[in-house]
């Protein structure tokens, strides 16, 4: 099984609540994604199936979303946001900062898998910025020190 029979189940339940079943495709792609760390060909396929879809038309859903990914990721996905508000506040040096302390880039992960780094635009916590996003924690106001304190939270929760 692609995902777990609990998963698979619990998307059976739902998609019966919406009006077609290409309506629940945006969260099933997300649940399972969060379940095994991205889309994988086989879940396109199960997905495809499941909802009596293309394969080509869930791959058109999926490369969509910027937020839905076709590669393992590291565990902690943390999201920078470099525009305006955050920019304004120190973003771009906090950035560089999370660059140097992880020894990745843009789009890189690290070699043990723990973290993973992207520049983002706005996350809508303009009004804590500089913000950023580790999967769905919101992290705000931040420093480079509060930056290194919110990694290494992370790392003891590895
Ligand atoms: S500009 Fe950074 S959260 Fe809005």
């Amino acid at each position: 099984m692609v995902i777990s029979d609990k998963l698979d189940k619990f998307f059976d339940e739902k998609m019966k609540e919406y009006p077609t079943t290409r309506s629940f495709l945006v969260p099933m792609l997300l649940y399972s994604q969060d379940e095994i760390g991205y889309i994988s060909e086989e879940l396109i396929a199960h997905l495809a199936k499941k909802t009596v879809l293309t394969e080509l038309e869930v791959r058109n859903v999926e490369s969509y979303y910027s937020m839905l990914r076709t590669k393992p990721i590291g565990k902690f996905n943390v999201h920078v946001c470099t525009n305006i508000s955050c920019m304004l506040r120190g973003a771009d040096d906090l950035f560089e900062h999370c660059k140097k302390t992880l020894g990745i880039g843009r789009k890189g992960t690290t070699q043990d898998g723990v973290f993973s780094l992207e520049e983002v635009e706005c996350i809508g916590a303009c009004s804590w910025a500089p913000a950023v996003q580790v999967n769905y924690d919101f992290h705000e106001s931040l420093t480079p020190d509060k930056m290194d304190a919110v990694f290494e939270n992370y790392r003891k929760k590895k």
